[in-house]
């Protein structure tokens, strides 16, 4: 009698190791994102209450942190930014010396060789914590808040962002922002889209760490509905052709099929966002000693990787580059 022997291969660690399909993570595909406080103390070092092990932080305390990231193997970062002062306007997301730009200069002067991209979005800076300008009635003016957006994305470019990553959902923002930093002469800064970003509770822990909930009403008319799948193939399309270079699908874990449909339908590069409540779901369960929590990390960015992406935007990064969980 002659049946499938799937064990055959499943023996030894080496033997599962040289069948295994996904490579095993690599350091230069892991995108930390960090918080960088405008404080009047550079040392300011504040735990987020929900995302335990991840941190305020102000522009020393940045510094340190990722000396010793780097010193592990960092090669990327995603930068956010928590202002001094909110206002209607969002001026501390477009500012020359905004807390962003502050921090750009300082980790490329710093780690010249360090990929710095920035998040490009306003609800950090904005008093209502919406992601654009918001109109009496409640709904955010969309191409009112174009040139916002541009502004945001050149200033970070001019103090040295290696990529802008814009998250705002705003339609036409990829358009706006290509002409904006081709008209100031920066044609070689690529643009790495969130084009695939959902109305997501699971963004709950990060509006705690960078104080960007919104105070009246939801993102859901400019972010996607989580039903929705089909519509992250026009929403990427869109945006590779308004000028994209590369791609976020965001949240990640459970949208693994819409990764997958990313991937197969375009051959841009394409980051997954493990995103905070993803990290603070594993994180509360591992602090319990309820899972495996260093396997279940290992885990759940395998199933990033098996899905189709490419790069790997999570604040597991720093551990992983600790533990030796990456190559
Ligand atoms: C800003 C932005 C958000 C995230 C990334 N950029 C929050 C939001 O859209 O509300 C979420 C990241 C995370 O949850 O880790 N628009
Ligand atoms: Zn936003």
């Amino acid at each position: 009698m002659s049946f499938h022997r799937g064990r055959r291969m499943r023996q030894t660690p080496a033997m599962r190791a040289l069948c295994r399909q996904t490579p095993p993570l690599s350091a230069d595909s892991l995108i930390m994102p960090y918080f960088v406080v405008e404080s009047e103390d550079p040392a300011f070092r504040k735990e987020i209450a929900s995302m335990p092990g991840q941190y305020q932080l102000g522009l020393k305390a940045l510094r340190e942190q990722v000396a010793k990231a780097v010193g592990n193997g960092l090669c990327a970062t995603l930068v956010f930014g928590i202002p001094a002062k909110k206002d209607a306007q969002a001026s501390g997301a477009w500012a020359e010396d905004g807390i962003v730009q502050q921090a750009v200069r300082m980790l490329k002067t710093e780690f010249p060789d360090l990929v710095v991209i920035t998040d490009v979005c306003l609800c950090e800076y904005m008093d209502h914590g919406h992601c654009g300008i918001l109109r009496a009635n409640g709904v955010v003016d969309n191409d009112a808040t174009l040139p916002l957006l541009v502004k945001t994305a050149v200033s970070q470019a001019r103090a040295g962002a290696d990529i802008v990553a814009p998250s705002d959902m705003m339609d036409g923002r990829i358009a706006a922002i290509r002409s904006g930093l081709d008209a100031e002469g920066m044609v070689q800064v690529p643009i790495m889209s969130y084009a695939v970003k959902y109305a997501s509770a699971y963004y709950g822990p990060f509006r705690e760490a960078a104080e960007s909930a919104p105070s009246c009403g939801d993102r859901k008319a400019y972010q996607m509905d989580p039903g929705n799948g089909r519509e992250a193939v026009i929403e990427a399309r869109a945006d590779i052709a308004e000028g994209a270079d590369m791609l976020i699908v965001k949240p990640a874990g459970p949208y693994g099929d819409i990764i997958r449909l990313v991937r197969e339908n375009f051959d841009v590069p394409l980051a997954a966002y493990q995103v905070s409540g993803e990290y603070s779901l594993i994180r509360a369960a591992g602090l319990n000693n309820w899972i495996n929590e260093q396997a279940v990390m290992v885990e759940s960015l395998q199933g990033l990787q098996r899905a189709g992406a490419d790069m790997l935007i999570t604040y597991f990064t720093e551990t992983i580059l600790e533990k030796g969980l990456a190559v």
